[in-house]
């Protein structure tokens, strides 16, 4: 069974502790306005369901379809948009204390996480077009020569951000400078 079927499934009984109740307590007026029954896919971790981190269930068993289509060795579901997977992510990366490399055109979710975690962001600079005003996409020369700029003794650094596509829809070519950052040894989070 898929998790949209799931959702929509018939129960004997509706009300999970604490407070899904499956959307039953909305007011009227809202529930009116829209097509389908708003909330009703409002369940808890229910044994079949699971969550993104149990091993079983039918989130980790489509998680486990994703990453085997994409031909990564694990995917993880989140919430709360694009944020609140970068910010896992960014967590994950460094600890508290610890450098990160990014660009200066990083989402503010970057931003507010370093700030949370005590984590120093190093910003590097990029190119832009004079015509649009947008930053351009990396290319992996211009990484190169940021890291060569870098004193990497006196700035440890726990890993690199890379933004593709960014906030206006640019996008280069990660593969190279993902190898750039390997090569460095360094994990890198794009
Ligand atoms: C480059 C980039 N990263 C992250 C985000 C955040 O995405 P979300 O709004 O889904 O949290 C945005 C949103 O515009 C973005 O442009």
């Amino acid at each position: 069974m898929s998790i949209s079927s799931f959702l929509t499934k018939k129960f004997l009984k509706s009300s999970f502790f604490p407070a899904h109740n499956r959307g039953a307590a909305l007011p009227k007026k809202l529930v009116q306005l829209l097509k389908n029954p708003p909330g009703y896919w409002d369940l808890p971790e229910l044994p079949e369901i699971g969550s993104p981190l149990s091993q079983f269930g039918l989130i980790a068993k489509s998680q486990r379809e994703f990453s085997d289509k994409i031909g990564a060795k694990r995917c993880f579901f989140g919430v709360n948009g694009a944020s609140g997977l970068i910010q896992s992510a960014v967590i994950a990366m460094a600890n508290p204390g610890e450098n990160i490399l990014m660009p200066r055109n990083v989402h503010i979710s970057v931003i507010k996480i370093c700030a949370m975690q005590d984590i120093n962001p190093i910003f590097f600079d990029l190119e832009f077009s004079t015509i649009t005003g947008h930053y351009k996409p990396i290319t992996k020369i211009w990484l190169e020569n940021v890291f060569k700029k870098l004193n990497f003794d006196e700035n440890k650094i726990a890993g690199v951000i890379l933004v593709n596509p960014s906030y206006q829809g640019y996008a280069g070519d990660l593969e190279p400078l993902i190898d750039c950052c390997h090569k460095k040894k360094f994990t890198c989070f794009s």
